[in-house]
């Protein structure tokens, strides 16, 4: 299975914030925002990643993450020339995808929760159209929305509905075939010109091949686009981590206890971020990893 993080967007939402930089590489708390869904991704097993943003910043991302080699990773990069739609990035990343299934995250989502890591492989394992993520929210307005049976089958989807029929919105973590890219080609812009995500869904769910999974109490989940949710999602990144004593969302982390890289690489990493707390922590991780074998 290929990746596709997409990362780009005109920002406006957060102006003046947004003007000059990118929100994926703002901080949430202590480490980039783009980190979060990049782990999400690695949980799954991912390996091939293609980052998607727009022409003036996809050059950040090639110089913060390069060829991903250092995580074990191979990354790739393309430009989205404008924001025409999160479905544009499996028109983009078509080739790159070539005959594989794809996971395609939004780089403003933040997921954490028990478990989340076997749940999300499962999920591929099992997927045989599209898989998308449930999720309880207060605001469901703001998200494309499933409305279900009572037996849980998936009756529809909408974006954004003025009268949403349910309280589940569809987070941004969306698992496809190989036919994904060929569905995007085949829809067209909504009212807000935009080629949306919504739409693929709906043609997965037209063909009775598009399962939800709810992510029930026990996970959290962010879409980190507003000031407000910049604000909360580092509170609770702070929380957890000043708590547990682990980070969330660190990918040299991931990349040592995913098996990309060795204990040898994780402290070559940590050694080049000695001075921040970051860097420390990971020192940590190698400190007690050794103590292990
Ligand atoms: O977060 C979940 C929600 O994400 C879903 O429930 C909605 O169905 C889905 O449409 C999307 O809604 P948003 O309004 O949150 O999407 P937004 O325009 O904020 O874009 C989400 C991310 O994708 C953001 O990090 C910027 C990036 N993006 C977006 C568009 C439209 C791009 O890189 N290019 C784009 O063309």
């Amino acid at each position: 299975m290929k990746g596709i993080l997409l990362a780009g967007g005109s920002g406006t939402r957060l102006y003046p914030v947004t003007k000059i930089i990118n929100k994926h590489l703002l901080p949430i708390y202590d480490k980039p925002m783009i980190y979060y869904p990049m782990t999400t991704l690695m949980f799954m097993g991912i390996k091939d990643i293609l980052i998607i943003s727009s022409p003036k910043d996809i050059d950040h991302f090639s110089a913060l993450f390069g060829s991903g080699e250092k995580l074990g990773l191979r990354i790739e990069y393309a430009v989205q020339e404008a924001p025409r739609g999160i479905a544009e990035a499996l028109i983009i990343g078509e080739n790159f995808v070539g005959d594989d299934s794809v996971a395609l995250i939004l780089g403003d989502n933040i997921f954490y929760g028990h478990d989340l890591p076997v749940i999300l492989k499962s999920a591929v394992e099992e997927n045989e159209g599209a898989t998308v993520f449930g999720y309880y929210v207060k605001d469901p307005e703001r998200f494309g929305i499933v409305e279900f049976d009572k037996d849980y089958n998936v009756l529809s989807i909408e974006e954004k509905p003025s009268k949403p029929k349910s309280n589940i919105a569809v987070v941004g973590l969306y698992i496809y075939d190989r036919g994904a890219s060929e569905k995007a080609r085949n829809i067209t812009p909504s009212d807000r010109g935009e080629l949306e995500i919504t739409s693929v869904n709906q043609l997965y769910l037209k063909e009775g091949r598009l399962k939800v999974k709810i992510l029930g109490r026990g996970f959290a989940w962010f879409d980190a686009g507003t000031h407000e949710a910049f604000i909360e999602s580092s509170t609770f990144v702070r929380a957890i981590e000043d708590r547990q004593a682990f980070k969330i969302g660190c990918v040299e982390e991931v990349a040592y206890r995913m098996g990309y890289i060795t204990l040898e690489q994780l402290d070559n990493l940590a050694e080049e971020l000695r001075k921040s707390t970051y860097g420390e922590y990971l020192l940590r991780v190698v400190k007690e990893e050794e103590g292990r074998f």
